[in-house]
């Protein structure tokens, strides 16, 4: 198992992973190779959630030979994943490799860039569109947003998508996250669950991720 826990959350620490990271924050990273990079950091970030955060139990299968024990992993029915728009959208195709029937919710949640960072490193958040489906008291509800930086975008996502809501886990999925995200995180939601792949060192004074990888919407959508 290759999820570790570390100081400020739970950490993937595949080597493939961590590869794959290295390639997205690479400046000379084209769009195309950023987008599949993505794609495929979410796939590799799903099979370790089903490998190192979801039950699995020991059942009998028949063969055509003979009846032997297997293992299947429970609760394959009851993940709701969030796609964060929108630079979640190639995270979460990855995402889906690992669990092909969860409900999906899109919520569209954007900064106020203009408004900027407040004195204490938040940003206003508005909330354009919420498509969400049931979720249940058994469900796993997986947020997706590959970068989490200040938090206020995922505070936002999680207040909305929870309210009325109370299901079994929630875990909230990034592939950079920086301190001051995953603190003010732990802080309003401690319920909350927070992997990762990489714990960068601070915010720059634009609220971006350092060392990071830049705007992770607008290298996969070429946007600027
Ligand atoms: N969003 C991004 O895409 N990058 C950052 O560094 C912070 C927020």
């Amino acid at each position: 198992m290759t999820i570790e826990d570390h100081e400020r959350a739970k950490v993937v620490g595949h080597a493939l992973a961590r590869d794959t990271l290295t390639r997205l924050r690479d400046v000379e990273t084209e769009q195309v190779a950023f987008r599949k990079g993505l794609v495929k950091l979410g796939r590799i970030c799903g099979y370790e959630i089903v490998d190192g955060l979801l039950e699995s139990e020991t059942v009998t299968v028949e063969t055509p030979l003979t009846t032997t024990e297997g293992e299947r992993v429970g609760e394959m029915d009851d993940v709701v994943i969030v796609n964060v728009l929108r630079a979640a959208t190639p995270f979460v195709e990855g995402l889906l490799k690992a669990f092909p029937r969860a409900k999906q919710g899109v919520i569209s949640a954007g900064r106020d860039e203009e408004g900027g960072m407040d004195t204490e490193g938040r940003f206003d958040i508005s909330i354009e569109y919420v498509k969400m489906p049931a979720i249940h008291e058994e469900d796993t509800l997986i947020l997706a947003d590959p970068m989490l930086a200040t938090g206020s975008t995922m505070c936002a996502v999680l207040e909305e998508v929870l309210d009325g809501a109370d299901p079994e886990r929630v875990i909230v999925l990034s592939a950079v996250s920086a301190p001051e995200g995953l603190d003010r995180l732990r802080e309003e939601f401690p319920d909350v669950e927070l992997l990762t792949v990489a714990v960068d060192d601070h915010l720059d004074d634009n609220g971006y991720i350092v060392p990071g990888l830049g705007d992770a919407g607008d290298r996969a959508f070429r946007t600027t």
